[in-house]
């Protein structure tokens, strides 16, 4: 990611940390479809089902995916979404770190869930993100990759103005056939994907996509 974005990125969470920690505690946005698909994602991992959720945010993914019989820990670059994810949910591992350079060695995990933690990188940004996601899947691991579909780049953050925070985010949509055709670029076959339409207030449809990482 350039720094620029980085650096906005990082400051926008950390300074509504708690705004969003609170109102998010778990599951609340997410529709029943888009559970479905991460539950098929944890039965598809093989023991231990050790998962990294790339980008965790204040961890609210974490419970529910230990629900399902994975082990998570978590990453993320913002410091006060991490402080919250170890105040909320202490039982998980989690720390500062850029997705750009996972800190973990090759093949460390059955499975990567990236719950819309790739949406405000660029493009450019996104292939160095999804390679490093791959090199830290075994072989025959599974990537799960969730996002807000459509063209180009907004600007957001505005949802955080009522609760009294200006900040300022991009947010990068893409279309569901090229996120599909760069997890098939960096060796994953497709094992399933979903886009559904908007449900109120959200502007713009979702999308969801699981690849399987075929090569060595
Ligand atoms: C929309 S939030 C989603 C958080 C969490 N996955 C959830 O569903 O609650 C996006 C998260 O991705 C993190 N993030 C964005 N770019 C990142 C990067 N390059 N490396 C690590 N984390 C990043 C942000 O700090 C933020 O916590």
């Amino acid at each position: 990611m350039p720094e620029a974005d980085e650096t906005l990125t990082r400051a926008a969470y950390d300074t509504v940390a708690d705004v969003y920690a609170d109102r998010f505690t778990a599951t609340e946005p997410e529709q029943a479809v888009e559970l479905a698909m991460i539950d098929h994602f944890c039965a598809l991992l093989g023991e231990p089902r050790r998962v990294l959720d790339a980008g965790c945010g204040a961890g609210r993914m974490l419970p529910y995916l230990a629900a399902r019989g994975c082990r998570p820990e978590g990453i993320d670059l913002s410091s006060q979404m991490v402080r919250r994810a170890a105040t909320d949910h202490p039982e998980f591992p989690c720390a500062v770190g850029s997705l750009t350079a996972i800190g973990f060695p090759d093949d460390t995990f059955d499975g990567v869930f990236s719950w819309y933690s790739t949406i405000h990188n660029p493009d450019d940004d996104l292939d160095r993100i999804l390679a490093e996601m791959v090199r830290v899947l075994r072989p025959g691991g599974h990537l799960l990759v969730a996002f807000q579909v459509g063209e180009g780049v907004r600007r957001v953050g505005q949802g955080f103005a009522a609760a009294g925070y200006d900040v300022v985010m991009h947010r990068y949509h893409r279309s569901t056939d090229d996120i599909a055709t760069r997890l098939r670029s960096h060796g994953l076959e497709i094992v399933a994907r979903l886009e559904r339409a908007p449900v109120d207030p959200e502007p713009d449809p979702q999308a969801v996509v699981i690849g399987r990482r075929v090569s060595g």
